[in-house]
């Protein structure tokens, strides 16, 4: 690859993951002096409306994982990107555990492929989960911290033209293709979305939807059927209205704002393995941080 002079990197996050980790690759590109353009991927899916790609020498994708995959938007999103004519691009995942390595990159992969993009680096980042298991400040501030360090060796290796592609196991690919099955289940997730009567009419779901799934009708927002169940309403209502029946107890009752987390841990405990919530995924995750090479079996 020649010299990586200005690149794009568009990405998808529905509770702030995904965010945080598109802008700390944009701060290490930038400090090896590569212009970056960071880009909302729902800025794009929602108008149906295709990316502006000239003058950029290489694109990055960034996701959550859900059920094992990247979300149906992200899908959407490479559907409307103009032909890459042969240009790099890297992919990076966020999953809330290193499980089966957050599945198959291969759909992506392959789909960027199809569109004449060349992908030369795919990533898994592990970031505390946003539902099911609330993972203590200090734990996810060491997930956090082990993302920048990994980032910061990405970069350099995508600048170099260090190829690392997943391997994509058969189990994990096994996941991803039954996940799909997944994916069609949460677009069901409508019938089961409820608002409490503490809602104040705000309107700031209905905005902050990346698919405008929510509609506000005589003060009360009503949810359609284009749901990625990002969790992104149910947590930046100011009162904590939305609820999804038979699912409240996998949500986090006291909300999710990653940024108020990392930003409230200054002093991580030396032995992580005493951290609450570490478990033998997560600590050989932290651990082997230091030996990346090992640990994405390029
Ligand atoms: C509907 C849904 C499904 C998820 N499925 C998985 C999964 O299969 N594996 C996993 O490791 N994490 C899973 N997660 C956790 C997220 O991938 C993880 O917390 C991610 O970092 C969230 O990123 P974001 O804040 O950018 O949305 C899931 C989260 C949601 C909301
Ligand atoms: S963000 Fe909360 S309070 Fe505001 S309209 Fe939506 S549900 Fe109601
Ligand atoms: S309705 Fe809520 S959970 Fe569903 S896509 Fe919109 S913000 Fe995400």
């Amino acid at each position: 690859m020649g010299r990586l002079k200005r690149l794009a990197i568009f990405y998808f996050s529905g509770t702030g993951n995904t965010q945080l980790l598109a802008e700390q690759y944009a701060a290490s590109f930038r400090h090896l002096d590569v212009a970056v353009d960071l880009i909302k991927i729902e800025d794009y899916t929602r108008t149906r409306t295709s990316p502006e790609i000239n003058g950029y020498d290489a694109v990055g994708l960034g996701y959550p994982i859900h059920a094992f995959n990247a979300p149906r938007i992200v899908y959407e999103f490479i559907n409307l990107l103009p032909p890459g004519a042969g240009r790099f691009a890297f992919i990076f995942k966020s999953p809330g555990d290193p499980f089966a390595n957050g599945g198959s990159t291969l759909p992506v992969r392959r789909r960027l492929m199809a569109k004449q993009y060349e992908v030369v680096h795919e990533s898994m980042l592990v970031m505390p989960a946003n539902f099911l298991q609330k993972l203590s400040p200090e734990l996810s501030r060491v997930l956090y911290d082990v993302a920048c360090r990994r980032i910061a060796i990405f970069t350099g290796e995508i600048l170099k033209g260090v190829r690392r592609l997943q391997q994509n196991r058969p189990s994990e690919r096994i996941y991803t293709t039954l996940s799909w099955f997944e994916q069609l289940g949460i677009r069901l997730l409508r019938l089961l979305y409820y608002v409490r009567p503490s809602c104040t009419g705000c309107g700031l779901c209905a905005e902050r939807c990346p698919t405008a799934n929510i509609e506000m009708s005589k003060g009360r927002p009503n949810f359609g059927w284009r749901c990625l169940c990002c969790l992104r309403c149910v947590y930046l209502c100011p009162v904590g209205a939305i609820g999804i029946r038979g699912c409240d107890a996998l949500l986090f009752k006291d909300g999710y704002n990653i940024r108020r987390i990392i930003n409230d841990v200054r002093n991580i405990p030396v032995n992580i393995e005493e951290l609450k919530g570490c478990n033998r995924r997560l600590l050989a995750y932290v651990k082997q941080s230091n030996s990346i090479h090992k640990l994405c079996r390029p």
